[in-house]
C-alpha cells in the first residue's frame, strides 16, 4: 500500500525559517482539523530538529493561535528511559511546548518508555486503539518526523524487524547496548496519516535527503518507505540539507 504522489519539498534559508514555517503549518492544519472534525490529533518526534518548532508553538503568537483544548498529542517514537530523562521525547515536548499551553492532561498520550520496549509498545498500542476506536488503523491528522543520516525515521532503523510489521501499530525496538530500547509507530500507521511532515536541517542530512527524494532506495532508507496512502507527505528542509537537490520541482 503506497501513496501515488511524489512528496512535496519546501526549502528554507535556515533552520529558523524552517521552524517558523512548520509552526505556521501546524497552526493552519490544527485549525482546519478542529473546524472540520472537532479535534486535531498529532504525533510528535524527538531529535534536535523539531525543538525550535515546539518552542515556537509554546510561545506567542502560536501559543494562542491553536485551540489546545482540542489537540491530542501522541508520539512517533520514544526511548525506553525514565519519563523525565534527558533523552525522553516526552520530556522534550513537555519542556518546550506542553508545559506552556492550555492542553488538558488527558489529551497527552505518552509512550511509557520506562516500562521497557515490549510492554510499553503493547500499552501504547492499546491507548491508540482505545482513542481511535475500532478502525483497524488510526488516522492521525499530522505526524511530524525527522530523518537520521542513516535514513531512519521515528525509531524505524535500516534492517530493523519493526519495518516488517503489518498488523501492529506500535513495535518494540532493540538497539546495540548500551543504547536504550525504543518504541516506534509502525509503517502502516505512518502511511495511514492524513499528512506527514518531515523536518531536516544541516549539511549532514544532504546525502540522505537526496537519496530519499531523488534516488529513492526505500529498502536502505526507512524514511523513504513513508508513502502515505493519501499522498500527504511534505518535507521541510533547510538550504544545507537541500544542498544536493536540484531546484527543479522544489519550492
Ligand atoms: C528520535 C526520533 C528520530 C529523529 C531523527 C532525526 O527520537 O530521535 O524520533 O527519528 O527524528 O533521528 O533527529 P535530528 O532531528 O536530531 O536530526
Amino acid at each position: 500500500m503506497t501513496g501515488g504522489t511524489r512528496p512535496q519539498v519546501r526549502v528554507f534559508p535556515d533552520p529558523e525559517a524552517l521552524s517558523r514555517a512548520a509552526a505556521e503549518f501546524f497552526t493552519a492544519i490544527s485549525n482546519k482539523s478542529i473546524a472540520s472534525r472537532g479535534r486535531f490529533v498529532v504525533a510528535l518526534s524527538g531529535g534536535s530538529t523539531p525543538r525550535r518548532l515546539y518552542a515556537l508553538l509554546g510561545s506567542p503568537p502560536y501559543q494562542n493561535d491553536v485551540d489546545w483544548k482540542q489537540v491530542h498529542i501522541f508520539w512517533a517514537d520514544e526511548r525506553c528511559v525514565p519519563q523525565y530523562h534527558a533523552e525522553s521525547n516526552f520530556k522534550l515536548a513537555v519542556d518546550t511546548l506542553l508545559s506552556r499551553v492550555a492542553i488538558p492532561q488527558e489529551n497527552i498520550h505518552r509512550i511509557k518508555g520506562e516500562d521497557g520496549p515490549e510492554r510499553a509498545a503493547e500499552e501504547y498500542e492499546r491507548d491508540i486503539r482505545s482513542f481511535f476506536g475500532p478502525a483497524s488503523l488510526p488516522v492521525f491528522d499530522l505526524i511530524i518526523l525527522g530523518a537520521g543520516e542513516d535514513g531512519h525515521t521515528a525509531s524505524l532503523f535500516p534492517g530493523s524487524p519493526a519495518l516488517r510489521e503489518t498488523t501492529r501499530l506500535a513495535a518494540p525496538v532493540h538497539l546495540e547496548l548500551p543504547k536504550p530500547g525504543r518504541v516506534t509507530l509502525t509503517l502502516p500507521v505512518l502511511n495511514h496519516a492524513v499528512r506527514t511532515l518531515f523536518l531536516a536541517a544541516g549539511h549532514a542530512k544532504a546525502g540522505v535527503v537526496h537519496a530519499i527524494l531523488v534516488n529513492g532506495n526505500p529498502l536502505h532508507y526507512p524514511a523513504g518507505l513513508v508513502q502515505p496512502v493519501r499522498g500527504g507527505v511534505i518535507w521541510f528542509v533547510d538550504k544545507q540539507a537541500a544542498g544536493l537537490l536540484t531546484t527543479q520541482g522544489h519550492t
